[in-house]
């Protein structure tokens, strides 16, 4: 242990005040010098509570006191020993009321508030400790707003004792210089309710650990010996569960004692003895009959006199040891004894060694001794019980990520039945606990209640704060400070980059080998994932001690490690660095000349992460780091307009049609005048309209606007896509290219790579359905793929295009298996809809291949992937598809049934889709001697197919055309559609359709296709 009290330290704690209702009366009633004697005695009653429960007393203000638990460390529970020792205060101060009544015909009457929470604690060798922080406010603000008598305590405090005291909530007070109504519960007692809890879930896990203490048993009961079970675990982790959980199904004849060590107090050493012999009511006089007279006295010693817990008057302690085991020896020969020693980590060395005797010198009786402790035992007495045969230690890890899941689930179903539960997603709320509780039941629980109450944005639950704060409290000076700085690294960490935070001047750096293993040895670390690597065992810990370190701290030390970043080829987490040095600066030092600077570079390089996630097409970590970039980069900045245009990117590939507006109406109020930028703004609104489908863009004016500004490279090169955008959607690959091309140099000249990778990718995408040759496209896709590297997301469009066009060229088996590779990494990324066009162009080589079966399977699994995420066009293309691949089978009525269903569908058809329709209802009524039909159809679609210049489409209608005039027995116009087919697929190198053709000019009239 220590008290960290060097430097100023960031800390959890509890504030009471304490003060007396109308001393100003009593002033004016009594003779100054009675009045100092009243008030010695008044404070002498406060003091003492306080004291008694671990408190310190901070100062006197007028009749005032300020006291605090927590102070130098804290213990875990400090906000029940505050309450308790308010009560006790509180009680004492009406005893002497009512004595002064007699004796001076007085009354005294004092009232309580108590708060808990941060604040700041500087603890100079010499000076007066002083606590900072609205904490302190608060309690006195408590204070005065209790009636005399009454404790109030804030919500922290309520929530942290509400399961030990009971407490009723007061209407929100209005508190001076509080903005907002404070929330107050009133105590009622410091005792729990007396109905016993129940367990709110059955047991999860732990059937293992539950049948080694069975087992323990059935030995005790088979040799009947003494044995010991120590239960070892973090608080919370399920030890008194488990016990309890073992208990009941104990066969009925077992008797059971059960003893708590409490975890402060006066004399008692003892207690969980007497709490023992409590329990044997009616049997204590049985169990007496046999022991010796000293023995029996000793231990009604111990359960009377000064009240229960006293030490024995006159017994010694060897005398008592002796007397303990002739009770459990006693009771033994009755029948099977299980004690359960709870909370052994606060036991007194007296009651250990007491234990221990018992286990080394009981006689051949059955007793199992079962421990339940927290593994600050085994610091406190590292060889408990161990060179026992008899002796079994059990360590309870965390539960598993299933378990945990259970337990939240069950959790949840038991306070959604209780009706006190509003609206709250249980898929939402269950993955944020069970992650966010490290395995630990009781945190589980605490956090879940919390998230149900507060909503959302729950802080960390005060009860868990505490809990960890007093295992971090135990550790050295130098293990405390190497975990801050870890903390402030991360989750996990090196020794390098600690080495990084201990060279911000402040400090010289020590060496870490030895507290590193201290810190292993106290499994708060552990060895991480990569060699040389640590991290955190439990997150909670990590981000307590990341909460309780002091700001300024952590603002120097995340600078630090930006510092070190920036110079670094692996820039990870130099954007998060930047930004909480920046906001912790802001917080804590708002006039920092380095801050402007440090706030620009920060919100650069927010700006640039959340770019790069956008391209990874990680969107809503892209929509988060942008958004978070633009809060930091200053109005005015002329950053704020290619931002915009990024955060609306996200916008719209999320389908989040409000967030990319309101990226470009935030543009315009943080640029306001700027002329480029409203016209960037306004090709956007374009770019939405057409992507959103909300109305049809025009970007002729946009054009006509920008003519007076060539320079604007922006707006341009925007503009540039939102012209292939309109390109695309009539069918006009060509030109969507060129537009596409003139973007691209538009981005060169800006030096934007984001624009360019952008635009590369379009065209890579484009070069399918481009008349540009395959020769030249695959080339492209090669300098992708090498420019993309190992981004699989910026990948992937590539594969699918080299897919396609490699089938295109005849190599089916290559193109398998790209598309196979694309699969994997739609897959392994989640990419949904890049996973539909995957699954698109496995259909169109498949149906290259001849395997039409296969292709339409596939193109059904496309269309409704695209249905369910609401892209209704691409999905109706492929159902067109799918009505292709069955004509292409044979199956004439399922293929006419489904292309009257898509021609009859609304609305939202792509150019190309319309006529591959119209296509395929001419080849539908050809082959059913539609004849007339068949050719009004053929001559529709050769007269839209001068609107489309995808030679592969146009290869494919004009094949279809030549089918439709064949099976009329038109030859020449047969052949002349076949040689304009063939002439398309040429253009473009597309070798295997062209052969397709060339195959079915060859079977003559009527041959029909067969699945391979
Ligand atoms: N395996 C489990 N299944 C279901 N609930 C559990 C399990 N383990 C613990 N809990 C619940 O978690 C909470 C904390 O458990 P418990 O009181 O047993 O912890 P503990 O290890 O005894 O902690 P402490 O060191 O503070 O005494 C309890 O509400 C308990 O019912
Ligand atoms: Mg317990």
């Amino acid at each position: 242990m220590n008290s960290r009290a060097s430097r100023p330290a960031r800390r959890h704690v509890v504030v009471v005040f304490i003060d007396l209702v109308g001393s100003t009366e009593l002033a004016e009633r009594l003779d100054p010098e009675l009045l100092r004697h009243v008030l010695d005695r008044y404070y002498q009653a406060c003091t003492s509570g306080i004291v008694e429960h671990g408190g310190v007393v901070e100062k006197y203000i007028g009749d005032a006191i300020m006291a605090t638990f927590g102070i130098p460390i804290s213990k875990g529970d400090d906000a029940i020993r505050a309450v308790r020792a308010a009560h006790d205060a509180l009680a004492r101060v009406r005893d002497l009321s009512d004595a002064l009544g007699h004796t001076h015909g007085i009354r005294l009457d004092a009232h309580c508030g108590i708060s808990a929470g941060e604040a700041v604690v500087i603890d100079l060798p010499g000076a007066d400790l002083r606590v900072i922080g609205d904490t302190v406010n608060t309690a006195s603000r408590l204070q005065s707003a209790a009636s005399g008598g009454e404790i109030l305590v804030g919500e922290d405090v309520a929530r942290m004792v509400r399961s030990q005291a009971r407490v009723e909530p007061v209407p929100p007070l209005r508190l001076k210089g509080k903005s907002s109504p404070v929330r107050a519960w009133r105590l009622l007692s410091p005792e729990p309710d007396a109905r016993p809890r129940e367990d709110p879930t059955p047991l999860i896990g732990r059937a293992a650990e539950l049948e080694r203490l069975h087992e323990a048993h059935r030995r005790v009961v088979r040799e009947r010996r003494c044995h010991v079970v120590t239960l070892l675990g973090a608080p919370g982790i399920g030890k008194s569960r488990l016990v309890r959980e073992f208990l009941g199904g104990l066969p009925e004849e077992t008797t059971v004692l059960t003893g708590r060590c409490p975890s402060y107090g006066v004399g008692v050493t003892y207690r969980p003895i007497t709490e023992m012999i409590g329990s044997l009511n009616g049997r204590w006089p049985s169990a007496a009959a046999p022991m010796e007279a000293a023995s029996v006295s000793a231990l009604r010693g111990l359960t009377a006199g000064a009240g229960p817990g006293r030490s024995g008057d006159g017994a010694g302690v060897e005398e008592i040891s002796r007397a303990v085991r002739a009770l459990f020896e006693s009771l033994a020969r009755r029948g099977p004894v299980v004690a359960v020693w709870e909370d052994l980590q606060w036991a007194e060395t007296t009651l250990l060694d007491l234990i221990e005797d018992l286990a080394a010198w009981l006689p051949d009786v059955p007793v199992l001794l079962v421990c339940a402790a927290r593994p600050e035992l085994a610091d406190i007495r590292p060889a408990w019980c161990g060179d026992r045969e008899c002796a079994v230690h059990l360590e309870l890890g965390p539960l598993d990520r299933p378990g945990m899941e259970r337990l939240v689930a069950a959790l949840y179903t038991g306070r959604a039945a209780s009706a006190e539960v509003v609206a709250h997603r249980v898929d939402d709320l269950c993955p944020r606990v069970v992650d966010g509780s490290d395995g630990n039941p009781l945190f589980a629980e605490l956090m879940l209640e919390m998230l149900l109450e507060e909503g959302e944005d729950a802080p960390l639950p005060p009860t868990i704060q505490a809990l960890l704060g007093a295992r971090l409290d135990r550790l050295g000076d130098g293990e405390r400070d190497v975990l801050e700085r870890a903390a402030t690294i991360g989750h996990v960490f090196t020794a390098d980059r600690l080495r990084v935070v201990f060279h911000d001047g402040e400090e010289r750096r020590p060496g870490l080998d030895e507290p590193l293993a201290r810190l292993g040895r106290h499994r708060l670390i552990q060895h991480g994932p990569a060699p040389g690597s640590y991290q955190f065992t439990q997150t909670l810990t990590r981000d307590t001690v990341y909460a309780m370190t002091r700001k300024e701290l952590r603002a120097a030390w995340h600078l630090a490690l930006a510092d070190h970043l920036s110079g670094q080829a692996e820039q990870d987490d130099l954007a998060h660095h930047l930004e909480a040095a920046c906001r912790f600066t802001r917080e804590v030092r708002p006039d920092d000349p380095g801050l402007p600077a440090l706030t620009e570079r920060a919100a650069r390089a927010l700006i640039g992460e959340g770019t790069h996630a956008l391209h990874r097409k990680d969107l809503p970590a892209a929509i988060a780091l942008l958004e978070r970039g633009r809060e930091l980069l200053p109005p005015g900045d002329a950053g704020h307009r290619p931002l915009a245009v990024r955060i609306c990117d996200a916008g719209l590939a999320r389908g989040d049609r409000d967030r990319a507006f309101a990226a470009l109406d935030a543009a315009e109020r943080l640029l306001p005048g700027d002329r480029r930028n409203a016209t960037t703004c306004a090709v956007q609104r374009e770019i939405l309209a057409a992507r959103f489908g909300t109305r049809p863009p025009e970007p002729g004016p946009l054009r006509e606007l920008l003519a007076a500004d060539p320079g604007d490279d922006l707006s341009w090169c925007r503009l540039h896509q939102l012209e292939a955008l309109v390109d695309l959607d009539e069918g006009r690959f060509g030109a969507a290219e060129t537009a596409l091309r003139d973007g691209l140099a538009r981005a060169a000249s800006l030096g934007d790579g984001y624009e360019e990778n952008r635009l590369l990718s379009g065209l890579c995408e484009l070069a399918q359905w481009s008349p540009t040759p395959i020769g030249e496209s695959l080339a492209l896709c090669a300098d992708l793929a090498a420019r993309f590297g190992g981004d699989r997301a910026l990948l992937v469009p590539v594969l699918i295009t080299r897919g396609r066009l490699l089938a295109l060229s005849g190599d089916i088996t290559a193109a398998r298996a790209v598309l196979a590779t694309a699969d994997r990494h739609v897959r392994d990324l989640h990419l949904d809809l890049a996973a539909a066009a995957v699954v698109q162009v496995q259909g169109l080589v498949e149906s290259l291949a001849g395997r039409h079966a296969t292709a339409e399977e596939l193109f059904r699994r496309g269309a409704a992937a695209l249905r369910a995420a609401g892209q209704v066009g691409p999905a109706l293309t492929l159902e067109a598809y799918e009505a292709r691949e069955l004509l292409r089978q044979g199956r004439l009525p399922e293929a006419g049934r489904a292309l009257a269903r898509l021609t009859a569908e609304p609305g939202g058809r792509h150019a190309r889709t319309e006529l591959l329709l119209i296509a395929l209802r001419a080849g539908v009524e050809a082959r059913r001697g539609e004849h007339r039909a068949a050719a009004a159809l053929a001559a529709l679609a050769l007269e839209r197919l001068g609107l489309i210049d995808d030679p592969c489409l146009r290869g494919d209608v004009l094949a279809e055309i030549a089918d439709v005039h064949r099976a009329a027995g038109r030859t020449a116009e047969s052949a002349d559609a076949a040689g304009r087919a063939l002439r398309a697929y040429a253009a473009k190198g597309a070798a295997l359709p062209a052969e397709r053709v060339r195959v079915r000019l060859a079977a003559g009239p009527g041959g029909e296709e067969v699945e391979r």
